[in-house]
């Protein structure tokens, strides 16, 4: 049997990226997954990581902890998943690390990269769409309390946004960059045609 394919959302905080992650799972039949927290023991990780109530945690220690959810999260579910040949749609993956730990806290992409390396064992998305929006933009869309990452700075934002951009421009076969800045049905429209562009899925 044929493996699944396996698509990837990244993007700022307030991209829009969990709408459309949701919205293309629920139409090509895949399993809808997030890092972090998208196994049991994952989402222990993900409340201790998130959590304003995490006080002192090392930038290198919550380094390992992403890589730690997102070891498990292959190693259970995404991996089998894509074995049975069914489709895998994760808001989230491995760029997330690099922007965010890597270039966001100033820990460095290559150390941060070797790490998920480690991590993931070899399993890269076939497809990772960026959905892009400036800082400013994207800060103003979250409409709950903000979690121990997003209260960051702008600084810490914008260098993780330069970080996706950056290793977009670095992979385009990999990576496709969508304008989120636009209305929804607009990045819809976006979305839906570069995975007809490049999987061939048909909406
Ligand atoms: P989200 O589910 O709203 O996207 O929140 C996840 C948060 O965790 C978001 O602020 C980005 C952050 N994050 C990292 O810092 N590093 C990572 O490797 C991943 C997957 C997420």
């Amino acid at each position: 049997m044929a493996e699944g394919i396996f698509v990837a959302f990244e993007g700022g905080e307030g991209s829009g990226k969990s709408t459309q992650a949701r919205r293309v799972a629920d139409a090509h039949d895949a399993l809808l997954t997030r890092q972090p927290g998208g196994t049991e023991i994952g989402a222990s990780i993900r409340e201790l990581l998130l959590s304003t109530d995490t006080e002192g945690l090392s930038v290198r220690a919550e380094a390992l902890l992403m890589a730690a959810d997102r070891a498990q999260h292959v190693d259970e579910l995404i991996r089998p998943t894509l074995r049975s040949g069914r489709h895998v749609v994760c808001d989230r993956y491995l760029a997330s690390s690099l922007a965010y730990q890597g270039a966001g806290r100033d820990l460095g992409e290559d150390a941060v990269g070797a790490l998920s390396a480690f991590a993931v064992d070899g399993l890269m998305p076939d497809l990772i769409l960026l959905l892009d929006v400036p800082v400013d933009v994207g800060l103003s869309r979250i409409d709950s309390a903000p979690d121990r990452l997003e209260s960051l700075g702008a600084g810490f934002h914008e260098r993780v946004r330069r970080s996706f951009l950056r290793q977009a421009s670095a992979d385009p076969d990999r990576w496709v960059v969508i304008d989120a800045t636009q209305t929804l049905d607009e990045v819809t429209a976006a979305v839906d045609a570069s995975l007809s562009e490049r999987l061939g899925w048909a909406t």
